[in-house]
């Protein structure tokens, strides 16, 4: 078998336009403009390119993109007073920290501090309490962004057999939730999981989210399976940098149903995602309908 590619930048531009099209509606007939607020605390140059990217998407939609850059000897009381400022702010529906923090930041206390309801990462506690309890909660973008392309993929999921490999809070543990909460039946499978070749042979579906290179091999990946990579990993492989993901893309892609590349399947839809969130908490915010199939 030769699996189908699933074009996770074509997927991402589609949720781009619909979310331009709603803005556009929202600016018409309520006068709103969505705003999405962007902290960056130093200069971590990967987190600089994903702050850049995010100001632009943010601003192609027809949003309006706060960025705020400060230096990396910030300290917690001048982060925590910016937040409460940007949640007191009517103009931002939503607020991200970019992560990872410099270590004398407490990051869990300055995630939750943010609003839950402008939390459009959805890393406040009350959104993963919500989400974990089948409540309507702000999902995290990237698991957000697998799940549009596997119910885009296969219809319903329900009864599929998930495997989920990587327990990060960011990825691993809110796709489970989602999956659950399409009624998958989930395992999660980590760095201490027995035989995970054999673990993983059972999934239908089956999520790495590992960050470890080329981990998930052909002879580990169920004859169909649909096979969603989440990794970004820069190697060096014949003198030249390059993206590989978390899944041995040639020899699962001979196995799998369908697949996720890297680069271009998972990644543009993250910031998608992130959009369509700011999209949602904006209409929240205002009581009005949410936008259909941009949320879970
Ligand atoms: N750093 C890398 N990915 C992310 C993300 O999705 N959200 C935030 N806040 N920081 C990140």
């Amino acid at each position: 078998m030769t699996a189908v590619v699933i074009d996770g930048k074509a997927f991402a531009a589609g949720v781009r336009e619909q979310v331009a099209a709603h803005v556009a509606r929202l600016k018409e007939e309520h006068g709103l403009t969505p705003g999405l607020a962007v902290v960056l605390v130093g200069e971590d140059p990967a987190s600089q390119v994903y702050v850049r990217n995010k100001g632009t998407q943010t601003v192609e939609v027809g949003m309006t993109s706060f960025e705020h850059k400060l230096p990396v000897d910030t300290s917690e009381a001048d982060l925590l007073a910016l937040i409460a400022r940007l949640n007191a702010d009517p103009q931002v529906h939503g607020i991200l920290v970019q992560l990872p923090l410099p270590p004398h930041l407490n990051s869990e206390l300055i995630i939750n501090t943010i609003d839950p309801a402008k939390d459009v990462d959805g890393f406040h506690i009350s959104n993963v309490g919500l989400l974990g309890t089948g409540q309507k909660s702000m999902v995290p973008c990237t698991p957000l962004g697998c799940l549009m392309m596997l119910r885009d993929h296969h219809g319903k999921l329900a009864g599929l057999e998930a495997v989920v490999v990587g327990r990060s809070n960011i990825v691993g543990k809110p796709m489970a939730q989602l999956l659950l909460g399409d009624s998958c039946t989930v395992t999660i499978a980590h760095s201490r999981t027995r035989d995970l070749a054999e673990v993983c042979r059972r999934a239908d579906i089956l999520v790495a989210a590992v960050g470890r290179p080329e981990m998930i091999t052909g002879d580990m990946v169920k004859p169909g399976a649909t096979v969603i990579d989440v990794g970004i990993n820069r190697i060096e492989r014949d003198g030249k940098s390059r993206l590989v993901g978390d899944v041995h893309t040639a020899s699962a892609a001979a196995v799998a149903g369908a697949i996720t590349p890297v680069p271009g399947g998972v990644g543009p839809m993250t910031i998608a995602c992130l959009l369509a969130n700011t999209l949602t908490a904006c209409c929240r915010a205002n009581g009005l309908p949410e936008p259909e199939g941009l949320t879970v």
